[in-house]
């Protein structure tokens, strides 16, 4: 039976523990963690549970680069993970991970019982396979030109030009990601799981959970009407995953547990993991929790089919109840898409290095309502929101009020009722309630901020400098106020509510409950710590004057007069310029047409010899003058930036003695300036020159 005191587990979606946590991590962490503290405020028994994602193929391609072995890879990002987490002030109950043997275990017990169920069945498919690596070839493993738009080197599974999904088998021009050979078909037997069978029961639970965001409710009716298709649950060696027992003698080769099926039954084992870790009365079984209580799952729009599909098939074909889902949408950073070539990518760490975890919680706590949108993370609304709001009006009574209290009495003994007042607040407080139980932190924050509005014009008409010894009453009411603020704020601002808390008599450092609120309290005023402090640097990478693009030489003609120069049509995505470029002693005319290479496009447009250079073509020089296109293999148009760096606004020209006075040269097979490397789509810009060979 289902009391108050059920048990609940709240859950974020299991990072993959092969890089380090971004910006777009911190939204779905951060609304998680304010749902839960949210929780445990109101005295409920309810867990924060979470993991690293250890398994798949890109950790154990990465690990296999790096040399390590994967679970040793992993293990090292799931610390610096779990560290950056730590200092966002989000606070896990159990973070554990999918490489473990409760998840091992469950994965197995999944299996077994779905097969015996005859829910899974084995099937022969043909697939990618690369046969000088000797592997077959994941999705994201092969590219090629997108069947549909022609657009060149798109991956295997979707293109990014035309966004068109398709199989990597009906690709153009394939080639294996790996050794940029040709891959052949090559059959292969593997595990499927009944996801069609399963569609009526998919069809009536979303009928009946009324807690499914309309904006997701529309996407799983769309895919329930095209109907679904079962999904292959096995992946080929090598893989970083599980064994699937008796898959040697089943499907004639060891297979692994797709990534996806094991990730979310993680969830279940990491709360295992937690309640095999307790002893005495307490103790209670995952079980508790996943079959008698409530789980709440919040995940990141990308990932909506796992968690509204194959998740909640599984789950029902093993009579666990389906947990209720909250999606989140992406962040972009200054409207822009979060990317390394822009410049709007930053991670955790370094973000949290500038400026506090407190103001980034305050920021998204100010857009998050449970709506599937997109949230901008604005670098002059941030300053604003965290100097003008959280600091200006809610620091700023606190701070006053407590140190005020403190210098004039240390000790509040007597308040004045504001019996009207009261009424107001206690009405907002009971909204605010509601809000958090929604998860609308955004109308929570905004009464909120009429509350700490009220205490300061209250502490302004008091005037309590003027004559502090007649005024202990009032103050004493704000002095609640603050009190009240650090309790109804805790989900979002732990640690300033810490402090608050900590300057009020302070007995234990146990943080106080919803139930704890009143407005006659009285007792020691310690000097308060400092609550927070403002933003004042801007959050910009230095930008790089040159702005340097990948485009692809469409068309090469002699200049007419000039010997020396070709004049070339240069595609760099958005548009096609006029490069009038002195390559002709270096290059054939057919050794340039279709290469794809690194150009200037920001340098100041002029005629050379009577044509117009619209652009200038970039290349490495060696000692002996002998001359290199800078080559790539990226997406047309896509910025070439040094690390750490922006690339510039188009608008911002250079000249050419701005241009020689950079000076750019290639260090390790790099393009090197400064200590950093040039890349492109996320990848340093390779060139197979002497060192020290010039850029220009
Ligand atoms: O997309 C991701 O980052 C996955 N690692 C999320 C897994 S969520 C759950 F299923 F484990
Ligand atoms: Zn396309």
């Amino acid at each position: 039976m289902k009391s108050d005191q059920e048990k609940i587990v709240v859950t974020y979606a299991l990072p993959y523990a092969n890089g380090q946590l971004h910006l777009g991590h911190s939204l779905g962490f951060i609304e998680t963690d304010i749902f839960i503290r949210s929780l445990k405020l109101f005295r409920k028994e309810a867990l924060f549970i979470c993991a690293s994602d250890m398994h798949g193929t890109p950790i154990e391609v990465k690990a296999k680069e790096a040399g390590i072995d994967p679970e040793k890879f992993a293990e090292q990002f799931s610390k610096s993970q779990q560290s950056d987490l730590k200092d966002l002030l989000v606070e896990f109950d159990n973070f554990h991970k999918t490489h473990s043997k409760e998840n091992k275990g469950l994965a197995e017990l999944f299996f077994k019982t779905l097969k015996e169920k005859k829910l899974i069945y084995l099937k022969e498919t043909e697939q990618m396979y690369d046969s000088q690596a000797n592997q077959f070839l994941p999705d994201r493993f092969v590219k090629g030109t997108c069947p549909k738009c022609g657009g060149e080197d798109q991956y295997g599974d979707a293109c990014e030009k035309c966004g068109a999904t398709y199989n990597p088998t009906e690709l153009k021009t394939p080639y294996s990601v790996l050794t940029k050979t040709k891959p052949i078909l090559k059959k292969s037997t593997h595990y499927y799981f009944k996801l069609k069978e399963m569609s009526p029961k998919i069809t009536s639970w979303l009928k009946n959970d009324k807690t499914i965001q309309p904006e997701i409710r529309n996407f799983i009716e769309g895919w329930l009407k095209e109907g679904l298709q079962d999904w292959c649950i096995s992946r080929d060696a090598p893989y970083f995953g599980f064994e699937i027992p008796e898959s040697k003698k089943e499907a004639g080769a060891i297979k692994y547990f797709y990534v996806w099926l094991d990730a979310p039954i993680g969830y279940i084992s990491s709360t295992k993991n937690y309640c095999d870790k307790q002893s005495g009365k307490k103790k209670s079984s995952w079980e508790d929790y996943w079959m008698n209580g409530s789980v709440y799952h919040f995940i990141g729009k990308d990932i909506i089919y796992f968690h509204y599909l194959f998740w909640p098939a599984m789950l029902m074909a093993m009579n666990i109840p389906v947990p209720k889902i909250t999606t989140h949408g992406f962040i972009t950073v200054n409207g822009q898409k979060m990317s390394k070539s822009r410049g709007t990518f930053f991670t955790l760490k370094d973000f949290l290095s500038i400026y506090s975890a407190e103001s980034l919680r305050f920021y998204y706590a100010n857009h998050l309502d449970r709506k599937v949108v997109d949230i901008d993370f604005n670098f002059s609304d941030f300053q604003a929101v965290t100097n003008n709001v959280l600091v200006a009006n809610i620091g700023n009574f606190c701070y006053r009020t407590l140190v005020f209290a403190n210098k004039n009495y240390g000790k509040i003994t007597q308040v004045t009722e504001e019996k009207s007042l009261q009424r107001k607040i206690e009405k907002h407080l009971k909204s605010i309630k509601e809000h958090y139980s929604n998860q609308n932190f955004k109308d929570a924050v905004k009464l909120i901020l009429q509350i700490a509005d009220e205490g300061n014009s209250y502490f302004q008409k008091a005037e309590p400098w003027k004559n502090p010894e007649m005024k202990q009453d009032e103050v004493g009411f704000c002095v609640n106020l603050a009190r009240t603020l650090s309790i109804i704020l805790q989900p979002i601002l732990p640690s300033f509510s810490e402090k608050v808390q900590g300057s009020l008599s302070g007995k234990s450092k146990k943080s106080l409950y919803w139930d704890d609120i009143v407005f006659n309290w009285k007792g020691t005023v310690k000097k308060p710590e400092l609550l927070m402090s403002k933003v004042e640097v801007p959050l910009e990478t230095p930008v790089f004057p040159l702005l340097i693009k990948s485009g692809k030489i469409v068309e090469v003609k002699d200049h007419p007069n000039a010997d020396s120069l070709y004049v070339m049509t240069v595609d760099i995505g958005n548009e096609k310029r006029q490069v009038v470029a002195g390559l002709k002693k270096h290059f054939t005319v057919k050794e340039l047409v279709g290469k794809k290479a690194l150009f200037l496009v920001n340098l100041k447009k002029a005629k050379i010899r009577g044509e117009m250079s619209e652009a200038m073509t970039l290349v490495a020089e060696d000692k002996d003058h002998k001359i290199t296109l800078l080559e790539v293999d990226s997406n047309l148009g896509s910025n070439a930036c040094f690390e750490e760096m922006n690339p510039p606004e188009l608008s911002s020209e250079v000249s050419f003695e701005d241009f020689v006075k950079i000076k750019m040269a290639v260090k390790d097979g790099r393009v090197n300036f400064d200590g950093k490397n040039l890349q492109v789509d996320g990848r340093d810009v390779v060139v197979k020159v002497k060192d020290g060979s010039k850029i220009c």
